[in-house]
């Protein structure tokens, strides 16, 4: 199986991947032996982590989430021959070509290079290269997609109780209104935003988006979380209608490697500032993936609802739990 983000990857597995990322946790924190324990799950796995954009928290976070369940990790960023000229293509040809490795996680600046990577998996099967299953993890195409960061963004609001679908039978945690979330800035360009919006979109929340008039959420994606059931509403300006709704808000920095035009105020105009804190319902939650720039004002970091710190942390859990349902599925559950 491979994770490329074009389409969502729904409840059930999500919550899946929440109890395994919360097990993994809880064993790694509580149970005597339970580190050696994680060790084994992954044991003899090689993953290619091949980063050929900047990352930080991205790339630490998978090579500790391997590491964690005993897998070794092969990291790929500066100085690969894709500096000499060497296709995508090429290069995960050569990477599959090894055979310890079980996974690669791509992080490119080109739009569909996981597709692109599974293509070439694909191609080798066809003509007898390759007989065994590599996983593919988009961890950022471009301006495209970044299913881990949604993953790790979603686990965090389903730890504070804010991730649910009202039309779900029973509604399990009794909220009475739709889930609503505010999100702040670049959604053009920004492919965790892009993810945020698919992978929620199968709880039918209410999100209002507050983006420059000339940065728009792409139709394709506003389309697709449309038919899932959420209901995507651009908004001008911000007022205390929303406010009293919004279980969540999102920021984001301006995306300036993927524009032409300078941020110019975007800071100002599109970050958290203390209006929106003091607008926020005292049980909300403020969310950014990373890195913060001038949009995330010293004051506002060091608000108790600015919940940073955790998904950092949830990060690594998230994607152990990514790792141990794609490459041990056939381990037994902890
Ligand atoms: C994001 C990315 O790379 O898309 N960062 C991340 O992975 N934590 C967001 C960004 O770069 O603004």
């Amino acid at each position: 199986m491979h994770i490329l983000g074009q389409n969502p990857l729904g409840k059930k597995r999500l919550i899946e991947l929440f109890l395994t990322a919360e097990n993994l946790k809880n064993t790694y924190y509580n149970l005597l032996g339970g580190k050696s324990y994680l060790k084994s799950i992954l044991e003899g796995h090689t993953i290619a982590l091949l980063f050929l954009e900047p990352s930080t928290r991205t790339r630490v976070s998978f090579q500790l989430a391997a590491k964690v369940l005993g897998a070794e990790t092969i990291l790929l960023s500066e100085n690969t021959s894709a500096q000499k000229g060497e296709t995508l293509e090429d290069t995960i040809r050569t990477l599959a070509n090894y055979p310890q490795i079980s996974a690669i996680v791509l992080r490119s600046s080109e739009i569909q290079s996981a597709q692109r990577a599974v293509k070439v998996l694909e191609h080798m099967k066809s003509v007898g290269r390759l007989s065994r299953e590599i996983s593919i993890i988009n961890a950022g195409d471009g301006s495209g997609f970044h299913p881990t960061q949604a993953f790790l963004d979603l686990y965090t609001l389903w730890r504070y109780n804010k991730l649910y679908d009202v039309y779900d039978c029973g509604n399990a945690q009794y909220q009475s209104k739709r889930l609503c979330g505010v999100i702040f800035g670049d959604v053009a360009k920004a492919r965790a935003l892009h993810s945020l919006v698919l992978e929620i979109s199968v709880f039918r929340p209410v999100i209002y988006v507050y983006s420059p008039p000339r940065n728009q959420l792409p139709w394709k994606i506003y389309k697709k979380a449309a038919v899932n059931g959420a209901k995507i509403r651009k908004i001008s300006r911000f007022e205390d209608k929303i406010a009293q709704t919004a279980d969540f808000y999102y920021f984001i920095r301006y995306q300036k490697e993927r524009h032409l035009a300078a941020d110019g105020s975007y800071f100002k105009e599109y970050g958290c500032s203390s209006n929106i804190r003091n607008l926020a319902r005292k049980d909300a939650i403020f969310l950014h993936p990373g890195p913060m720039l001038k949009e995330m004002p010293q004051s506002s970091r060091w608000d108790e609802r600015f919940k940073y710190d955790q998904q950092i942390e949830n990060g690594m859990w998230i994607r152990a739990a990514l790792f141990k349902m794609l490459l041990a599925c056939s381990q037994e559950n902890i």
